[in-house]
């Protein structure tokens, strides 16, 4: 079965937000994303609230036919307005100001007393957890402890081994395959801890298929690149393709499997 694919429209409200102007909506995103095959939305509630904003949880709830995932740190405030918006699901991200975009999975074992609390209320308000993790085993069992329902692995190392990788020879495509085998691998034990795995950050329509073809990972969250392309070529061709990625990576592994 190929994997869901949850768009991520921050940079649809990063635009917005860039004039403090009521365009582009992210609801009208959200449809268009929607209409082309997206499996889900998701967004991210920053502290800063550099571009979504609260508001916008609200109403991508009420709007939205599928599904929406609400991204947020593990704080009083943010868990607040997940129990009150009471989004599909919820993964808890690590946050840090000056950050660019999140770097690298929530430390849940050395944050597991609050991370656990945040499941046991958001599981109380019927919102599905996942916890964005690095793939490790010890994280993976923290996050399956802490109560969560999903994992979602983060691929940055993946991704940023891929950078100018068309071609690569050597040690650049060693550590493309250390990195792949790394994220089967922590698939596997989620699977086998019970919990759901998901995947995302970093990932483009060149690098997405040799995770589409670890079969455990049920759902991508990708959005910068697609947002990206959606610049070009617009919206509803951007996901249309993404999801192309996808499926035809998915589809190399039945190859490799029979
Ligand atoms: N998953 C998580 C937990 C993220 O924080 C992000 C970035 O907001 C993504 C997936 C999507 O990453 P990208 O924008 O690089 O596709």
């Amino acid at each position: 079965m190929t994997a869901r694919l949850n768009v991520n429209i921050d940079h649809v409200a990063t635009i917005r937000q860039a004039r403090r102007a009521p365009e582009p909506s992210v609801v009208a995103a959200a449809l268009v994303c929607e209409q082309a095959g997206a499996d889900g939305i998701t967004i991210h509630l920053r502290g800063d609230r550099r571009h979504i904003q609260d508001a916008d949880v609200y109403v991508l709830r009420q709007a939205l036919t599928t599904y929406l995932n609400v991204e947020l740190a593990t704080t009083e405030e943010m868990i607040k307005v997940a129990t009150q918006a009471r989004p599909d699901a919820v993964s808890l991200v690590p946050e840090s100001p000056n950050e660019i975009t999140t770097e690298g999975g929530l430390d849940v074992r050395a944050n597991f007393d609050a991370v656990r609390a945040a499941v046991e209320q958001l599981r109380a308000a019927s919102v599905f957890v996942s916890i964005f993790i690095d793939p490790d085993g010890a994280q993976i069992a923290a996050a399956r402890d802490a109560g969560a329902q999903q994992v979602e692995l983060c691929t940055a190392a993946y991704a940023e081994a891929t950078l100018g990788a068309a071609g690569l020879h050597g040690a650049g495509a060693e550590r493309v395959a250390q990195e792949l085998h790394r994220l089967r691998e922590a698939a596997m034990l989620a699977t086998q801890s019970g919990l759901q795995v998901a995947a995302g950050h970093g990932l483009t329509y060149r690098n997405v298929g040799a995770v589409a073809a670890i079969h455990e990972i049920h759902e991508f969250n990708i959005g910068h690149n697609i947002i990206a392309r959606a610049v070009l070529v617009g919206l509803e061709r951007a996901v249309t393709e993404m999801r192309a990625a996808i499926r035809r990576g998915a589809k190399t592994l039945t190859h490799e499997r029979t």
